[in-house]
């Protein structure tokens, strides 16, 4: 098993509804493959984690890399995982919206969102990666 995490900045013609648009032959593509994950989206900053079979999560990953609709993709983690984290979510998706709610209501957002997952007791360096650069991405800026 294989997780990816990148981070990029969503094209300024990519707009919420084409995101959703997106996300919906996103799902239908991850579960034909056996890919799960979760893709963050703020102040038009994108932050995706992927996991699957290696092969697979790789050549998603060659795509989405190619994709017009982002660019400054920038890789967070790319490695070998025991088991999947993310295994009922195809792709889960969470809009953070732009700036306006407090710091410490964002961190709330993000903790709910991780103890859905039960993220923090699977104990994956990938998610933990991934939720220091949920801190980035909300803090950013
Ligand atoms: C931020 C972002 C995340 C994406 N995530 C996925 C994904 O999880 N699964 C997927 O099939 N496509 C995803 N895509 C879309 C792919 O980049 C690409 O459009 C899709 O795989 C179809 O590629 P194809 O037309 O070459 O077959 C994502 C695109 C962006 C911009």
């Amino acid at each position: 098993m294989h997780s990816l995490v990148y981070r990029s900045v969503a094209s300024e013609s990519f707009t919420i509804p084409q995101i959703y648009g997106m996300l919906s032959k996103a799902k239908d593509y991850n579960a034909e493959h056996g890919i799960t994950g979760c893709l963050l989206f703020h102040n038009n900053q994108f932050l995706q984690l992927l996991e699957g079979e290696e092969g697979e999560v790789l050549n998603l990953f060659q795509k989405i890399s190619l994709d017009k609709r982002h660019h400054d993709i920038q890789m967070v983690e790319s490695d070998f995982i025991p088991n999947r984290v993310f295994e009922d979510w195809s792709m889960a998706f969470h809009d953070y919206g732009q700036n306006g709610l407090s710091a410490n209501l964002k961190l709330g957002q993000i903790d709910s969102f991780f103890q859905q997952s039960d993220a923090f007791n699977k104990n994956s360096r990938a998610v933990l990666k991934f939720f220091g650069s949920v801190k980035d991405v909300l803090f950013a800026g």
